[in-house]
């Protein structure tokens, strides 16, 4: 399996010049690889010209931050899978923790779940806790969560699910303070558990867990080699094309 190496730009750059500036520097190392996979999100005022840059890059593809769970309608403000897909994307992102602190919920990340993987999305789904406590809480925590999140997919869809978890305490800090990659390891190791239960071993061992949560060009090789993940999440150091572009390499040479 490829690696994935995601960029969560969520909203940035301010505008298009600096949007297309970046992705022309990650561009630059993106023809490059050839066992990773690299995922770029920008928000969707600057798809289309994204999509232009991209064109036919091998492992270079388009995300959305977000989605609708139906495909046209009286939705104010909404995206839909079907207007993701014409418009280039091929990526999604689910149930951010920072779309579920404005109030998205479990029911709402279960119906865009669905929805998006019947439209052929490749579909990143988030769960993360907020506190990692001595008694384990947080345990019980992410199982609710993947269980709440996950609860209205078809098995025959599963094949385009990815599992992206996102310690809330760890986000948007330095990279020393990401989850040590052995504590990243034993929750991966939970998380396959948890997608055993609810579908069945071999249904749910294929889907790849990516990791988010403070990874940079200084901690991206070791989480992917010791912490027993697919690949990365990255925000706000994917929006550096330097720095991206340095994890992009890391995760190539394992
Ligand atoms: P940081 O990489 O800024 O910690 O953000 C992680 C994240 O939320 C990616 O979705």
């Amino acid at each position: 399996m490829k690696k994935i190496i995601i960029a969560n730009w969520k909203m940035n750059p301010a505008s298009a010049k600096e949007a297309e500036n970046i992705l022309n520097g990650i561009k630059k190392t993106a023809v490059k690889l050839k066992k990773t996979q690299a995922v770029i999100c920008p928000p969707f005022i600057y798809f289309e010209n994204s999509r232009k840059i991209i064109g036919e890059t091998a492992n270079l593809f388009l995300g959305a931050q977000n989605s609708f769970w139906q495909n046209e309608g009286a939705f104010t403000g909404e995206t839909s899978p079907e207007m993701i897909k014409n418009s280039g994307g091929s990526y999604v992102i689910l149930g951010h923790s920072e779309r579920r602190a404005l109030g998205e919920t479990d029911e709402m990340v279960a119906r865009k779940t669905s929805f998006c993987l019947k439209m052929g999305l490749k579909t990143v789904v988030c769960v993360g806790e907020k506190v990692r406590d001595e008694q384990g809480d947080y345990l019980v925590f992410l199982r609710d969560e993947l269980r709440a999140s996950l609860n209205k997919i078809q098995k025959k869809f599963l094949k385009n699910l990815i599992i992206a978890y996102e310690p809330i305490w760890a986000i948007g800090k330095k990279d020393a303070d990401a989850m040590p990659p052995s504590d990243i390891h034993g929750t991966a190791i939970y998380i396959k558990k948890i997608l055993s239960e609810i579908y069945g071993r071999e249904n749910a061992s294929s889907a790849p867990i990516l990791y988010g949560g403070s990874a940079g060009k200084e901690n991206a090789g070791e989480i992917i080699k010791n912490g027993g993940v697919d690949g990365l999440l990255v925000g706000h150091q994917s929006l550096n094309p330097e720095i991206f572009s340095e994890m992009l390499i890391s995760a190539e040479n394992i």
